[in-house]
C-alpha cells in the first residue's frame, strides 16, 4: 500500500524558543521567507503524500490560516497585477492537497500526539514529520524514505550519526546492517546517556510507520520525562514487525534549538536564488 497520509505533530510547547513561541507554534517560525511547517509539508507533497494531518494544540490558528485561502490578499494581489506573489501565495496549498486538523488537548508527548491521528489514518502506513527538523536533500528526505518503504514494506526511521555527547537528545537505534544505508533495527532507546547508548545513530524527525504502532503506543507506560514517547511505541512495534533505520542523504537543521535555527537561516539564505549573492557579500563585510 502506498504512503498517502502524513501526521505533523505541532502541539509541543516549544519552551526552548520562548518568548517567540509564547503565542504562536514554533513551526510557524520562518526560515528566510517560509515557516518551518511549510518546508515539511512541501517535503511530504514531494514524496507523493496528499493528505496532511496536523495535530495541533492551543495555538492552532496561525497554522490553519497559513494553509487556508487568503481571499482578501489574493484579490489585492490580483488587482495590483502582482502575478508572481499571487502564485507564491496560492502554491502554499495546491488544489489536490487536503489539510485536516486534530487537537491534542494536552501536550502529553510525541507518542500521544501521533496517537491523536489514529482515526484519520486508519489501517494504512503513514509518515510522521517533525517540522522543527528542517531537512534538505535531493531527492527530498521523505521521498527517499517512501522509496525505501516501497521496497521493504516495513516501518522506516530516518537516522544520522550524532556526537556521543548528544545521545541524550535523540532516540538511539542499534541493529544489523542490511545495505550501506539501511539497518534492521533490534533496539531503540529514548534519550540515553552516552554510556548507555547502544550506538551513535540518532533518529531524526522523519518516520514512515505501519498502523500497528498505534496499538503499541497505547499500551506503553509513560516514558522518559513522564511523556508518552513515540520511541517506546516503536520499541514495542519492533518486537512484532521489522523496523528499518535509514541513513538519509541530506542535511538536517535542528530548528527546535536556537543554534540550528540560526544555521538554517544563514545557509538557506546563502543558497537562496534571489538573496544568496548579496547576503554572501554582506557576511564577508562582518569582522568575525
Ligand atoms: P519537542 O521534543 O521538540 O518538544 O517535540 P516541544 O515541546 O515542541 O519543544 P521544547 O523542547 O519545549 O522546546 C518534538 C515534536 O513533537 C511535537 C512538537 O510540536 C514537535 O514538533 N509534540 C511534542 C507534540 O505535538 N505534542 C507533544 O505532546 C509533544
Amino acid at each position: 500500500m502506498k504512503v498517502n497520509k502524513a501526521i505533523f505533530p505541532v502541539a509541543g510547547l516549544g519552551t526552548r524558543f520562548l518568548p517567540a513561541t509564547k503565542a504562536q507554534p514554533k513551526e510557524m517560525l520562518p526560515v528566510v521567507d517560509k515557516p518551518l511547517i511549510q518546508y515539511a509539508v512541501e517535503e511530504a507533497y514531494a514524496a507523493g503524500i496528499r493528505e496532511m494531518i496536523f495535530v495541533t494544540g492551543r495555538h492552532k490558528r496561525p497554522i490553519e490560516d497559513h494553509f487556508d485561502m487568503t481571499f482578501e490578499l489574493e484579490i489585492a494581489l490580483e488587482q495590483a497585477g502582482k502575478k508572481e506573489l499571487l502564485e507564491v501565495v496560492r502554491s502554499v496549498k495546491p488544489d489536490d492537497m487536503e489539510c485536516i486538523y486534530v487537537r491534542q488537548s494536552q501536550a502529553l508527548g510525541l507518542g500521544h500526539a501521533v496517537l491523536c491521528g489514529q482515526r484519520l489514518i486508519g489501517n494504512e502506513p503513514f509518515a510522521v514529520l517533525l517540522a522543527d527538523d528542517l531537512m534538505v536533500g535531493t531527492p527530498p528526505v521523505l521521498k527517499q524514505m517512501v522509496d525505501q518503504y516501497s521496497e521493504w514494506r516495513a516501518s522506516i526511521l530516518a537516522v544520522q550519526e550524532v556526537p556521543a555527547e548528544h545521545t541524550r537528545r535523540y532516540g538511539i537505534v542499534a541493529g544489523t546492517p542490511v545495505t550501506d544505508a539501511l539497518m534492521d533495527v533490534n533496539r531503540i532507546v529514548e534519550k540515553p546517556a552516552p554510556e548507555q547508548a547502544p550506538s551513535r545513530l540518532g533518529v531524526a524527525g522523519r518516520y514512515i510507520l505501519t498502523p500497528g504502532v498505534f496499538h503499541e503506543i497505547a499500551n506503553q507506560p509513560r516514558g522518559v520525562g513522564g511523556e508518552i514517547q513515540l520511541t517506546d511505541g516503536i520499541a514495542g512495534l519492533l518486537r512484532r514487525e521489522k523496523v528499518f533505520a535509514y541513513r538519509y542523504d541530506g542535511k538536517r537543521y535542528d530548528c527546535g534549538s536556537k543554534e540550528g535555527f540560526l544555521q538554517a537561516n544563514v545557509e538557506l539564505a546563502l543558497a537562496h536564488p534571489e538573496l544568496g549573492a548579496e547576503f554572501r557579500a554582506y557576511l564577508k563585510t562582518l569582522e568575525l
